[in-house]
């Protein structure tokens, strides 16, 4: 026999058997961002290379080491999707969404691929759910975007989440607080990892989210951007703390986080939960007001966030969050003898054309073993036909709960209306 091919590292099955969790919580991630005005955008898994290299930033971990890049027919670099803002963005210029006026609000949940070190809660194909926000400079928008991920939590019944925000500033301030990381770096350049030593030229905030314990221990030290503030962002900063507060948003301000992208500016924030262990981010994001421009567009501020299914999930497992199980079986029907079969074959298939989970045999198995496959499959009712069943034209259907019985005539109208 030939070997069993497995499927590659850091990739999921979803089990038929534990699908209705992911459609649970999709759900809820669906009709929240509808609540709130967002409409569904789709785009490709896979985008040309250049996209994310421009978009989400070429000194990033994600564009440096993630990538999963390949070379198609035509000799065109392709990259599949790490993230989803870059194409939300290429979208939006290439649709002209716009023209239809600002904002835009959109959401997507999507799987991206990030070739990361495997381990709980980091996958090579994870899911996301996002939000993106285009066309508003407004402290009202940060805090809309943020107040959606609130809801969210509350829906899933997940509890004890931190939101942590921090402002990194604009193309105005940032030079001020780069030449400041920079001239702290290089006093300690000698222990840096090679990567970093390489972004304290072009971009030393990049060294703030290495994953080097060393490196970490070094930026824990670092000059702090909200000291760098220029007065715009500092207004801005103040106005969206100001809008969670009105909103009873509590929320806790973390200098140290800059996110891993390079499209940021202004806000950024984090939700953690301690239930995820060292991939304590359940959900990040945050503004990106020159993105757009970046991408080749007018000037359009921006921001939203993106959070793993994944990682949610493991929140409500960890927090003994029950996840509704759909219906089952409704009703089996077992043939007795040959002339049954195909009697019981259309009344099958007529009650599931009406919208009833009936079941059958299809295997050939006699009627002991029939109703042994009625049990596992969880049927609420079942219902034996043979010959002297089609010569009366109805027979009983068992509540298997109780073991009752009543009767009813063989024709699928009559089974909906007796089982409903
Ligand atoms: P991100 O911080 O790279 O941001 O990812 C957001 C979330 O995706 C993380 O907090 C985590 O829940 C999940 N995630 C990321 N990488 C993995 C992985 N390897 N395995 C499992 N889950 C993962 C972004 O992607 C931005 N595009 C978010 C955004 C949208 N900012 C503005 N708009």
């Amino acid at each position: 026999m030939p070997d069993l091919i497995m499927k590659p590292k850091g990739t999921n099955d979803v089990l038929p058997g534990e699908s209705y969790r992911w459609h649970y919580i999709e759900s809820i991630l669906r009709k929240t961002a509808e609540d709130f005005g967002y409409r569904e955008i789709r785009f490709p898994a896979f985008e040309y290379t250049e996209l994310f290299v421009r978009g989400v930033g070429d000194t990033t971990d994600v564009v440096q080491k993630e990538m999963f890049t390949f070379t198609d027919r035509g000799g065109r670099s392709i990259t599949l999707r790490p993230e989803g803002t870059a194409s939300v963005v290429r979208s939006f210029l290439e649709n002209s969404l716009y023209g239809a006026g600002l904002p835009v609000k959109c959401y997507y949940i999507v799987p991206n691929f990030r070739g990361e070190q495997p381990q709980a809660g980091r996958y090579r194909e994870f899911h996301q759910f996002g939000v993106e926000y285009l066309g508003s400079p407004c402290p009202s928008a940060d805090a809309e975007v943020i107040g959606i991920y609130t809801v969210i939590l509350e829906r899933l019944g997940i509890k004890n989440i931190r939101l942590n925000i921090n402002s990194i500033g604009c193309p105005k301030c940032r030079p001020n607080y780069h030449a400041a990381l920079k001239s702290y770096f290089d006093s300690r350049k000698s222990e840096l990892c090679g990567t970093c030593l390489g972004r304290m030229e072009k971009n030393p905030m990049r060294i703030l989210d290495c994953k080097s314990p060393v490196c970490k221990k070094i930026a824990a030290d670092s000059p702090v951007v909200l000291d760098f503030l220029c007065d715009e962002c500092r207004e801005h900063f103040e106005n969206t703390k100001a809008m969670l507060d009105a909103m009873d948003i509590k929320y806790s301000i973390d200098p140290q986080i800059v996110r891993g992208l390079d499209y940021y500016t202004k806000t950024v924030f984090e939700f953690v939960s301690s239930d995820l262990g060292a991939q304590s981010t359940v959900c990040g994001g945050g503004r990106y007001d020159g993105l757009v421009e970046t991408l080749g567009g007018q000037p359009t501020p921006g921001l939203g966030f993106a959070s793993g299914l994944e990682r949610l999930m493991m929140i409500m497992d960890a927090q003994g969050i029950i996840i509704p199980e759909p219906g089952r079986c409704s009703i089996f029907i077992a043939a007795l003898g040959e002339k049954a079969d195909m009697p019981v074959q259309k009344l099958v298939h007529d009650l599931r054309r009406m919208g009833v989970q009936a079941e059958r045999d299809t295997a050939g198995r006699g009627l002991k073993a029939q109703m042994k496959y009625a049990d596992r499959l969880g049927a609420s009712y079942s219902m034996v036909i043979g010959d002297n069943e089609l010569g009366e034209g109805k027979a009983k259907i068992k509540d298997m709960s109780t073991g009752g019985q009543f009767e009813c005539l063989l024709t699928a109208e009559d089974i909906k209306k007796a089982i409903m």
